[in-house]
């Protein structure tokens, strides 16, 4: 857990006795964030919910948090430009920062583009417990599938800043997982996915 400096000098931070660290322990597992990556269409979301059904079974401790679904709340004040992106990604950050304090496994699943803005969230949560797992599925098949209708009105000009036509997207460098999600199997990345989390010891073996 990593704590931050408060912008306003007269908060104090309360320190909870009932600690990440006992949270765990009686979950049975570490908090982690998987945060999944890649172009609107590459199968974040559908990625993250098969994933998380799984460690349900397993009876691990998740939530998923979703771009379309956190931009009509929490975020429902933001944009498209990359300011806007960048502030989207830094209110996920803190937030999911708050749900491994509460032992919970958070799946995110967020284009978000730029390199800076996902080191920012590995800077906010810990390098040991962000996982970055990249969706990586070219832009045609995304546009291909189209499944929102929105590549389209993007080509058409109707939406600006549509990442991949009019807005860039920064592949990762170093993720901790690449799923090749145009052209694999749904099965075998879950899998991949819960393979790792067992390597890193994040879940139990067996
Ligand atoms: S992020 O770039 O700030 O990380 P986020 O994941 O929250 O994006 O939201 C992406 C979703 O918003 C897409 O799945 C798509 O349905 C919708 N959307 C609407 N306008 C845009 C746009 N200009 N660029 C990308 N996605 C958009």
């Amino acid at each position: 857990m990593t704590i931050h400096p408060s912008s306003s000098a007269n908060v104090v931070w309360h320190q909870a006795s009932v600690t990440q660290e006992r949270r765990e322990r009686l979950n049975g597992h570490r908090a982690v964030n998987l945060w999944f990556t890649g172009l609107s269409g590459s199968g974040k979301s559908t990625l993250a919910h098969a994933v998380e059904e799984r460690l349900h079974e397993l009876g691990c401790r998740t939530f998923v948090f979703d771009g379309d679904n956190v931009r009509h709340g929490l975020c429902g004040d933001l944009s498209f430009s990359i300011e806007d992106r960048h502030e989207n990604i830094r209110r996920i950050g803190e937030m999911v920062n708050l749900f491994l304090q509460a032992g919970v496994i958070a799946l995110t699943a967020f284009i978000s583009p730029m390199r800076s803005d996902r080191q920012r969230v590995r800077d906010i949560i810990g390098d040991d417990a962000f996982v970055e797992v990249y969706c990586r599925c070219p832009l045609e098949v995304c546009e291909e599938r189209d499944v929102k209708g929105m590549y389209k009105k993007a080509r058409a000009g109707e939406i600006k800043n549509y990442t991949g036509i009019s807005s860039p997207y920064e592949e990762p460098v170093h993720p901790d997982l690449i799923l090749d999600s145009g052209s694999r199997p749904l099965e075998e990345c879950v899998e991949a996915v819960i393979r790792l989390l067992r390597e890193r010891k994040i879940i139990e073996q067996g």
